[in-house]
């Protein structure tokens, strides 16, 4: 897949897609089920249809939190595409490489349309791999952002991070030394920590700023309910999906839903009014924004070549 050479601006623009296919109502994409072998770990099947973009097809991902522990990365999964003629599978990948790309990529999306078009200053608490893609993705949308305000529990971590990204684009990249100092006075903020069923946020309303964007990705792990109540606008990249999850037992405290992303994508929600309105969308990763990137991949690697023929 790194060989394919596939920029963060061409996985915005087919998630972008994605959403405009699930606005016109056309895309099929039901709830994930999910197994939890361990405490606060998933593996979540995750199918989708894109008529238009002639894509269907299953993510099967996991994340287990004590794989770090192991050297071993939190997630790991595989992904099958579907021949939308035949149902027969074209197509098996990894899906380390998607999840992370079109998570920072739906992320942009979003602040695409409700972040403030001059944020400069971003909060990142959690910096792994989440921490790193929704940082690259955002530098594709958010032309303004000249500084990142980075926090992790694991100095390590976030030494690494911020030397890397540092490096890698040339932003002013700062470690903080608590979590407030990474949500207070930033403009976009992304919590990129682990998803907890039994959550303790930390996170106030007092911090985030007016005309403020948060795009949490670890569910309400981090945002105390108070936080989220206090946003003008409580956005989803999918109700469902979230209404879903509340009869699993998450998200036990979130306000009212103004839009799905799908709506605000497609106008028929309008995004950001002024640029005082502190917006939150709880992005909670759609099989859609899978299938879009993987038809992507597939078709370039058919045209270059790359990959292997398996025998079925
Ligand atoms: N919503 C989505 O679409 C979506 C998609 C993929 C991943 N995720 C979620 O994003 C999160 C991050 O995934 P990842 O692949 O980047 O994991 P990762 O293991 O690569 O990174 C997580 C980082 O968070 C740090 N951390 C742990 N507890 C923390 C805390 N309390 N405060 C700050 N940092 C903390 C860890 O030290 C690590 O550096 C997970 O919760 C994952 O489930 C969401």
């Amino acid at each position: 897949m790194e060989k394919l050479d596939i920029s963060m601006s061409e996985v915005i623009q087919v998630v972008e897609r994605a959403f405009l296919e699930k606005a016109e109502g056309r895309a099929e994409v039901p709830p994930k089920p999910g197994i939890h072998p361990q405490k606060d770990a998933f593996i979540h099947a995750m199918p989708a249809f894109l008529p238009k973009m002639r894509s269907a097809g299953v993510k099967w991902v996991s994340g287990f939190p004590e794989n770090p522990k192991r050297g071993l990365p939190y997630i790991s999964g595989l992904l099958i595409l579907n021949d939308v003629e035949t149902g027969f599978p074209v197509c098996i990948m990894d899906c380390t490489w998607i999840t992370a790309k079109r998570t920072g990529a739906a992320t942009a999306v979003t602040a695409k349309y409700l972040a403030r078009e001059d944020s400069k200053v971003l909060g990142v608490l959690g910096c792994g791999v989440q921490g790193r893609s929704n940082l690259e993705a955002l530098t594709v949308v958010s032309k303004s952002l000249d500084e990142v305000r980075a926090y992790d529990v694991n100095k390590e971590n976030l030494r690494r991070y911020v030397e890397e990204m540092t490096a890698k684009h040339g932003l002013k990249v700062e470690a903080v030394d608590s979590p407030k100092k990474a949500v207070e006075a930033c403009d976009i903020v992304v919590t990129s920590g682990p998803i907890l069923k039994h959550p303790q946020p930390v996170i106030e309303a007092s911090w985030f700023k007016d005309g403020g964007f948060a795009c949490p990705l670890d569910f309400d792990s981090y945002w105390k309910p108070e936080a989220m109540h206090s946003t003008d606008k409580f956005c989803t990249d999918d109700k469902e999906q979230l209404e879903y999850y509340k009869t699993q037992g998450y998200f036990k405290n979130t306000p009212q839903v103004y839009a799905e992303l799908s709506e605000i994508v497609s106008g028929k929600k309008q995004g950001r009014k002024s640029s005082k309105e502190r917006i939150m969308s709880m992005n909670l990763g759609l099989a859609i924004e899978d299938m879009a990137t993987a038809k992507l991949i597939y078709d370039k690697a058919t045209r270059k070549n790359i990959g292997e023929k398996l025998p079925l």
